[in-house]
């Protein structure tokens, strides 16, 4: 399979989600593997947004999380819930937009790149909590909830939408 990653980052946001959501379901068509799942998705995002990093944090134990498939340089490779952007979005399960990560108490930088983040919860069929899709940019305010709308549609995948 050759799948050329397509360049989103001067696309409208809601054009661009759209394009990437298309590509995810493609690729992923009559599998049906979580990891896989997330290790495409990372991959995308990474490359198609040129974001510094993108990629999963996986619930190991009922209040922690467990770096998953990603893209970037070495992420920490446990986050408890409650800490940090990861853990905070974990423990409230919703999306988290941070503008600043130098003005968010408790960021956890794994990257010291890292400008801005969002983190989207990602759930199962039985809207049971398995993930947090993270995302980290270089530049400062680079997200808002034009791509929690996005990524929110695509996670859908995650708990059958469009799947199989
Ligand atoms: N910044 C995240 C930690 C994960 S790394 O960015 C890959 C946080 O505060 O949860």
């Amino acid at each position: 399979m050759t799948e050329s990653m397509m360049d989103l980052r001067h696309e409208p946001r809601d054009r661009a989600y759209g394009l990437l959501h298309s590509q995810f379901l493609g690729v992923m068509a009559g599998v049906d593997d979580d990891i896989t799942g997330m290790a495409t998705l990372a991959s995308l995002l990474y490359h198609s947004f040129a974001h510094s990093w993108a990629g999963f944090y996986r619930v190991v134990a009922p209040r922690l999380l467990r770096v998953g498939p990603y893209q970037g340089t070495l992420g920490c490779l446990e986050i408890a819930f409650g800490r940090g952007v990861c853990g905070t979005a974990a423990e409230e399960r919703r999306a988290v937009i941070v503008p600043d990560v130098s003005r968010f108490p408790g960021h956890i930088a794994c990257d010291a790149r890292a400008k801005s983040e969002i983190v989207v919860p990602v759930f199962d069929r039985a809207h049971s909590l398995i993930a947090v899709l993270d995302i980290d940019s270089e530049r400062r305010a680079a997200f808002d909830q034009a791509d929690v709308d996005g990524l929110e549609r695509i996670l859908r995948w995650f708990a059958g939408e469009g799947r199989g």
